[in-house]
């Protein structure tokens, strides 16, 4: 199968790249690279794969409408996972246009290439920051999500959104992957983990926002990769049982389908900062600090759908997760 994957120098692109060489695909990967955070480390992730026979990476960017057009008629792939977006909640705060570039018109880019190409599945990058304002946990594919927080989960929302009028118009079969805090070796930089490892080692403060009263649904890599496999190689199907007359939020009359890939186990932020400082054998000096503009106070997924339909769920727990994730960044680190 030939697989292209955006955001191909990411921490998930780069981890599904791999996967998908190893079981023998031909991958094209797109990115462009940008310095949101140290591009050194895409270079690094890149480099896993990028000699591989059967990948080809190009560095472009989503926005890009002649280089998208070009990268589909010229590469010809039957499927698409699309993972390059702008990321981070608190980022979107600063500079909100980048999500329009990269998430909304990058996205409608990524949508006409399948559609005018004839992909037979296109696989896409939501989140849970969806939820925004919901407080009923677990987080259900089932409950509205109308009330998102931030920029960045408005993009999000928006591209199940577009993604559903082309599966209507066009038949083209979409799948949205509502993805929860995800972590791990190679994993983001901006994101938590990462941040408190680099502190703790260092002996700097760690940020504690909210006063430490945030639970997450940490979802460890290699089960997010296995979630995207699964649900990449069975292209959505229409719900026959759909109704328009009760319209269930995450399925459709056509091949649209949403699920959440979390860990559907929530962790307490100062239990993990504890998991943490066990695994890296050093205290974490704590500094308490109010609720950042744009955050959710817990995340918890309902993955019933996921287990149902593809017979999986994440099974990581964080404590075995944050030793691989440790493990890494000592080595890349050399610390
Ligand atoms: N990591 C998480 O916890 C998490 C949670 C929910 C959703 N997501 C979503 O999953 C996807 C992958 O996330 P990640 O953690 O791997 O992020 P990442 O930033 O490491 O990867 C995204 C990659 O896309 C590239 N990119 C960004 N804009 C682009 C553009 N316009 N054109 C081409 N390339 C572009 C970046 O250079 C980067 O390498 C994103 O859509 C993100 O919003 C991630």
């Amino acid at each position: 199968m030939k697989v292209l994957v955006t955001g191909a120098a990411g921490f998930i692109g780069s981890a599904l790249v791999l996967r998908l060489l190893e079981r023998g695909d031909v991958v094209v990967g797109i990115d462009n690279h940008n310095n949101y955070y140290d591009p050194a480390l895409k270079e690094a992730r890149l480099a896993q794969h990028a000699a591989h026979p059967h990948y080809t990476h190009l560095r472009m960017d989503l926005a890009d409408r002649q280089a998208m057009e070009a990268c589909f008629a010229t590469h010809k792939p039957q499927r698409v996972v699309n993972l390059a977006a702008q990321a981070g909640v608190r980022y979107s705060i600063e500079n909100p246009l980048a999500y329009i570039d990269s998430n909304i018109v990058g996205f409608a880019h990524v949508l006409e290439g399948c559609r005018h190409n004839g992909i037979d599945h296109l696989v896409y990058a939501s989140s849970s920051s969806v939820y925004g304002a919901n407080t009923s946990m677990p987080y259900s594919v089932h409950h509205n999500i109308d009330h998102p927080l931030s920029l960045y989960a408005a993009s999000k929302k928006s591209n199940e959104l577009m993604a559903h009028t082309y599966s209507h118009l066009y038949h083209l079969p979409t799948t949205g992957l509502r993805f929860f805090t995800v972590y791990g070796p190679w994993g983001r930089p901006d994101m938590a983990m990462f941040q408190f490892t680099k502190a703790i080692l260092a002996g700097e403060p760690v940020m504690v926002f909210n006063h430490g009263k945030h639970r997450r649904d940490f979802t460890y890599i290699d089960d997010i990769i296995e979630g995207i496999i699964r649900v990449l190689d069975k292209p959505a199907a229409p719900n026959p049982d759909w109704s328009g007359d009760q319209p269930d939020p995450s399925t459709s009359k056509a091949p649209w389908r949403i699920y959440n890939i979390g860990n559907n186990r929530p962790v307490e932020l100062m239990d993990y900062i504890a998991a943490l400082e066990k695994s890296l054998g050093k205290k974490a000096e704590i500094k308490m600090l109010p609720l950042q503009l744009g955050d959710v106070l817990d995340t918890y997924a309902d993955v019933s759908d996921l287990v149902e339909q593809f017979q999986y769920k994440p099974t990581t727990i964080v404590e075995q997760g944050i030793e691989h994730f440790v493990a890494w960044y000592r080595e890349y680190y050399e610390m």
